[in-house]
């Protein structure tokens, strides 16, 4: 079977690859596929109808780098269609005021450019102050098209500094959420 979902990720000291290869192994064989974003260019997101889209926040709210370097490249990109997940990593106890930064950073941007967003995820069970991606924060509201709605995500959290014995029954759960509202 050929991959339905295309995985996009960036990563500079790995762990956001640990994540996207859990996650593929999650999904089963053959279902997603991986591309880095040190090596991946904007026609590879036209293969596919489902994103899924990973960012570490880096250098207190910023995009990792290889993110950092293709996002002017989104302005010319267009997601009308594509379902569209996210996930990110972040550390809430060194960076609690730009936890997870990034992963809304990108949602705003990919829902701008017509993406679907699926798969919100609670915020419960974190310890941080603020974070640009939590739906109905003032920057994410425009991305999801919504009033403020407290305590969620917009995609799947992880911490591998201080929360990485629950990586994996996230990623579980997380992914049986979003296999059934992509219907795949
Ligand atoms: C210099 C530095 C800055 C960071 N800034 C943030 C931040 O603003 N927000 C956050 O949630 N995490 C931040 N982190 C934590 C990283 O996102 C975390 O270590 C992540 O797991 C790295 O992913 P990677 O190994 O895939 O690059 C920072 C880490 C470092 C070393």
């Amino acid at each position: 079977m050929s991959a339905h979902i295309g995985l996009f990720y960036g990563s500079t000291t790995g762990h956001t690859d640990a994540v996207a290869e859990l996650i593929r192994d999650e999904f089963g064989r053959g279902m997603v596929k991986l591309h880095c974003m040190a090596e991946a260019k904007k026609q590879d997101f036209a293969n596919y109808n489902y994103l899924i889209i990973g960012s570490p926040t880096w250098h207190i709210g910023k995009l990792q780098s290889d993110w950092e370097a293709f996002f002017p490249e989104f302005d010319e990109m267009d997601f009308s269609g594509k379902q569209v997940a996210y996930f990110g990593l972040g550390d809430q106890l060194e960076y609690p005021y730009n936890f997870l930064d990034a992963m809304g950073i990108l949602a705003l941007k990919i829902t701008s450019r017509g993406g679907i967003r699926v798969g919100s995820w609670s915020a419960e069970g974190y310890d941080f102050q603020e974070s640009k991606a939590l739906i109905g924060s003032k920057f994410t509201r425009l991305a999801n098209g919504v009033e403020a709605v407290d305590g969620e995500f917009v995609g799947l959290a992880i911490d591998e500094e201080n929360q990485p014995e629950l990586t994996e029954e996230r990623i579980r759960i997380w992914v049986t959420q979003i296999r059934k509202m992509m219907g795949v």
